[in-house]
């Protein structure tokens, strides 16, 4: 019989351990769900009175928080208390690429879960399941068993992998129906049950038969493998969009056409600037770095182009500014719309705007940036952490703008880099009046309606056409 929850902690109070437990505890009322992070802002903004200013922007999301806080939804920095009362402890830290040392630039930079573990190890006085939230190379629960194994006081800890699957700025939509549940657990039968107690979290609002168990091992690298196929379906239009662009097909239609083929399916077919965001960068490094330890060097390769192409995209539009403004871009203003790396969501994790600025910023050109939810604080980080020139130069080259058509004015041309919806209601007629002659516009998300503006008399470039 497995053993009924009543008190979950989570680790890491980020996009991902947010929005998840607080979708928890808005399902589950009878289970206390605290959220834990060492960032002490993070924490104050969760526990903001007003629910619109928490940290993470997602839509619906201040809803549920504002439904459950205070309930059975609790934020705090007193990270020891909460392990030590929770009987499911959800580690949600993030894991980034290693920027040091031996797999640099690919591997997984685990010492944020080492040290959780380490911290749980420590202050447990009770059995624990320990749930991986975060994604993980295969084989860190091995990892995370042997930490909490060797350190412990004679606590039983079992492991679980519980991979998110959630998107950005989709995120409650995703945690209230999503396609699927992933549990792996070890085979014996204390793994079994303890699987099975998350199994009946979960069951509280997702029919059972699409919550899936799996051993540890399946589960860690489905994580990795769906990421790397999704990106990879990017990538594959991306790729064929710049044949497109010589040819004289349009890569939107060709998407149609082979999204109508139900083997293909219509989704993730959007050409684009390149993905970004923190997961299939991350994720297919990962792969291709446990490939390669395994001495798999054409599993490596082979996946590994789908970053090559991704790289080539952002660089390839940057590019395209840079030739079309008649090879320079120096001392001319470039309006950036949208800085996010997606819609709907106020991450900016490895967004192509970061990069294609980057990239015009070494050819001086000036760049205002608009974007309805990302904070000028978080676009000088997002530069300044390249450290490609230093941060006077990026603020002195770098503006954030609160208004959109002042964003724009002046501007020689105008660059949209994320697919907000609100970029389709303006009054572009009043936006082109107030820019540089002749006014380019190039559309990395296929956001506005080409022959519109064209008409308009903007000199219109969008991806794959
Ligand atoms: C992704 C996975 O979808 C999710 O299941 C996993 O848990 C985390 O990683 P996320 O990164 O939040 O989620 O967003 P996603 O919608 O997958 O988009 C990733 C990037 O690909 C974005 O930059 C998006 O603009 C880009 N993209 C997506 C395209 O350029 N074209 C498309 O057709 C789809
Ligand atoms: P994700 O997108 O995976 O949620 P984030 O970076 O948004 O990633 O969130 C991870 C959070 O985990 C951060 O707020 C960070 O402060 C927190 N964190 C990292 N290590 C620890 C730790 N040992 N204890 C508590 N919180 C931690």
């Amino acid at each position: 019989m497995a053993k009924k929850i009543t008190k979950i902690c989570c680790i890491g109070a980020g996009y991902v351990g947010g929005p998840t437990m607080a979708v928890i505890a808005q399902k589950c009322p009878g289970i206390q769900v605290t959220v834990v992070d060492l960032n002490q802002a993070r924490i104050a903004a969760w526990n903001d009175p007003d629910t619109e200013n928490i940290p993470v922007y997602e839509p619906g999301l201040s809803a549920v928080v504002a439904e459950a806080r205070g309930r059975n939804l609790f934020f705090s920095t007193n990270v020891d208390e909460a392990i030590a009362e929770a009987e499911m402890i959800f580690i949600s830290v993030n894991t980034p690429t290693k920027t040091y040392g031996t797999g640099k630039g690919m591997a997984a930079d685990l010492k944020y879960i080492e040290l959780c573990a380490r911290q749980i190890a420590r202050v447990s006085k009770t059995d624990k399941i320990i749930v991986e939230k975060s994604t993980l190379p295969v084989r860190t629960a091995e990892a995370v068993k042997s930490i909490l194994q060797n350190t412990g006081n004679n606590v039983q800890f079992q492991i679980l992998s519980n991979p998110e699957f959630l998107a950005e700025g989709t995120a409650v939509e995703d945690l209230h129906a999503p396609d699927r549940i992933l549990i792996g657990g070890d085979p014996t039968e204390e793994g079994q049950e303890a699987l099975q107690a998350l199994v009946d979290v979960y069951a509280n609002w997702v029919p059972r038969e699409k919550i899936l168990t799996t051993n540890l091992w399946s589960s860690e690298l489905s994580k990795l493998t769906a990421n790397a196929f999704l990106a990879q379906r990017v990538s594959s239009i991306n790729a064929l969009s710049e044949l497109c662009e010589h040819t004289g097909a349009d890569v939107f239609e060709v998407a149609r056409s082979i999204g109508t083929d139900s083997r293909i399916g219509p989704k993730f077919l959007n050409a684009s600037v390149g993905f970004g965001g923190s997961c299939f960068q991350k994720d297919i490094l990962n792969l291709v770095y446990i490939a390669r330890s395994y001495g798999l060097q054409q599993v490596a390769d082979y996946w590994e182009q789908v970053i090559i192409m991704n790289d080539h995209q952002k660089r390839r539009f940057g590019t395209k500014i840079v030739r079309t403004l008649y090879n320079t871009v120096s001392g001319k203003k470039i309006a950036f719309l949208g800085w996010a790396f997606k819609k709907d969501t106020n991450d900016t994790r490895e967004s192509a705007a970061i990069y294609v600025a980057d990239d015009l910023l070494n050819e001086q050109a000036n760049i205002a940036v608009y974007d309805p939810k990302v904070t000028a604080d978080q676009i000088q980080g997002d530069l300044n952490y390249l450290h490609s020139r230093s941060e006077a130069e990026n603020s002195a080259l770098v503006t954030a703008v609160t208004d959109p058509y002042e964003c724009c004015k002046g501007a020689h041309a105008i660059a949209i880099m994320t697919e907000w919806d609100e970029f389709k209601t303006y009054d572009w007629e009043r936006i082109y009046a107030n820019m540089t002659k002749p006014a380019f516009l190039f559309d990395g998300r296929n956001v506005v309606d080409r022959k519109k503006l064209s008409d308009i008399g903007f000199k219109v470039y969008s991806i794959g056409k």
